[in-house]
């Protein structure tokens, strides 16, 4: 602050504002990041440098060739966030494009031991494969479904290198999943053996997808323009059509297919290192997969809450908020929720949603602290906005490069619960991606649904190119 007198909350305020500055970027800072993130897809797509790239840019075998698809019934599998969703699908068609209802649906919430445990089976506990297999059993029971041979499409929302659209080895997991003896595995297949050593129902897995990419294709029904999807959520990730022939890791030279980027690991070569603060190298080392994941770790829901949670500490050790006194709640890692963020930034501007939150974690604030609160917020959630912004910025331009066009007409479908719940979030990052992609006409889809319907469609899709036989 420059001399005067002040009282005191105006020049505490100059302090915080200066301590949150640092998670400001400006645009040629953001600009350096869209570059970056172009180099290191670049790197992923060539077969030469792919081994070494941060942005592994895997090929899903979802390919723009239009096949026509089956109808019927298909059953979906969601698995990528806290919970595990099965779902009963209904796929038609009319004249102009494929249509598709929704029949049934059930959540199912995944145990830790679960998630952290071991894929293969052990007598004493439910495994993540056998626990999917017991929750597909109980959903086909309830809905009286057991007798058939359903077609099936499967939501895996990790890194997977594919071999075909039903074959693909998971690489590593993420979002604080650790389930042992599943990394360097075909997921099908451990799907297809947990369901085997059940033996009371019969499946026919015919396609596995990401959920970028299951959020692209149910989105691409709607706008045919829909060549991009994107989540921002407990995971941040996005797929695009890319041309087959820079897709060096599959042979063939016509057409599109779409690449999903697993973009989340950007930076984990170091090139996110000068604008990684303190905090979020914190956040890092205390996750389940340190060193990895380290743009994910500045954007998605799985992280955003905690950031905040340290930025609060490292104000209250300044004395800077509360009194510089901390509540042990507030101590406690994990205790401010993503979903704080969204609200607190949904406060009116009485604080009462502000003062709400903070008394539920034992802490007693005052109309200042509240305001600090709100900023620091905003501040991360801002920066996550412009972070992922940058990135998608990079991903339309390159295509608008790759498609030679002077504008690229192009529609995002986006799916996520920072996307959708958080107040400011898309509107910050709709004008970053648009101020930095001037020459693109970009517009963005909500997708509902999407990680279940995309399934089942491209499993219609899938269906239709094996002229599998519907047991129905
Ligand atoms: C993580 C996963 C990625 C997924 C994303 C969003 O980044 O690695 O596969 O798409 O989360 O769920």
């Amino acid at each position: 602050m420059t001399g005067g007198i002040c009282i005191m909350d105006p020049c505490n305020m100059g302090k915080v504002e200066q301590f949150l500055s640092e998670f400001l970027l400006k645009k040629e800072e953001l600009k350096e990041v869209m570059k970056r993130m172009q180099h290191e897809m670049d790197r992923g797509l060539r077969l030469e440098t792919h081994d070494k790239a941060s942005v592994k840019m895997l090929p899903t075998y979802v390919r723009s060739t239009p096949e026509g698809s089956e109808v019927g019934d298909f059953l979906a599998l969601d698995l990528g966030g806290t919970n595990f969703r099965v779902m009963l699908v209904k796929v038609g068609e009319d004249e102009q494009r494929g249509w598709k209802v929704e029949t049934k649906h059930q959540m199912y919430s995944i145990p830790e031991d679960a998630m952290t445990g071991t894929a293969e089976m052990v007598r004493t506990r439910p495994e993540l494969f056998d626990y999917i297999a017991e929750c597909i059993s109980d959903f086909l029971t309830k809905h009286n479904l057991k007798h058939k041979k359903l077609p099936l499409g499967f939501t895996f929302s990790f890194p997977v290198r594919h071999e075909d659209i039903d074959k693909g080895i998971l690489l590593n997991w993420t979002k604080g999943f650790k389930a042992s003896g599943a990394e360097g595995n075909n997921v099908v297949g451990l799907l297809r053996d947990a369901i085997k050593r059940r033996g009371d129902f019969q499946m026919d897995v015919v396609a596995m997808v990401n959920d970028t990419v299951a959020t692209m294709i149910s989105c691409y029904y709607e706008d045919h323009s829909c060549e991009v999807g994107m989540i921002v959520g407990t995971g941040c990730n996005v797929c695009y059509m890319e041309e087959m022939h820079t897709v060096e890791l599959v042979e063939g030279e016509e057409g599109r297919m779409c690449v999903n980027t697993e973009w989340g690991a950007f930076g984990d070569n170091g090139e996110l290192d000068e604008f990684r603060l303190e905090y979020d190298r914190l956040v890092d080392e205390m996750s389940l997969n340190p060193g990895q994941q380290l743009y994910e770790k500045l954007i998605s829901g799985k992280y955003m809450g905690e950031l905040v949670r340290l930025v609060l500490l490292k104000l209250v050790n300044e004395d800077l908020l509360f009194n510089g006194e901390a509540s042990d709640l507030l101590k406690t890692k994990g205790s401010f929720e993503t979903c704080f963020v969204s609200q607190v930034e949904s406060d009116s501007g009485d604080r009462k949603q502000i003062y709400n939150i903070l008394t539920s974690l034992g802490l007693l604030p005052s109309e200042f602290d509240c305001d600090v609160v709100r900023l620091v917020c905003e501040s991360v959630s801002t920066r996550a906005a412009h972070m992922c912004g940058a990135g998608l910025a990079g991903v339309i331009n390159r295509m608008r490069e790759r498609r030679s066009q002077e504008a690229l007409k192009i529609t995002v479908g986006v799916d996520g619960s920072v996307y959708k719940l958080h107040p400011c979030f898309k509107d910050r990052f709709h004008e970053i991606v648009r101020d930095l992609a001037p020459h693109c006409d970009i517009a963005f889809i909500q997708s509902e649904e999407g990680s279940g319907r995309g399934a089942a469609l491209i499993s219609a899709v899938a269906c239709k190119m094996a002229a599998c036989m519907l047991a129905q």
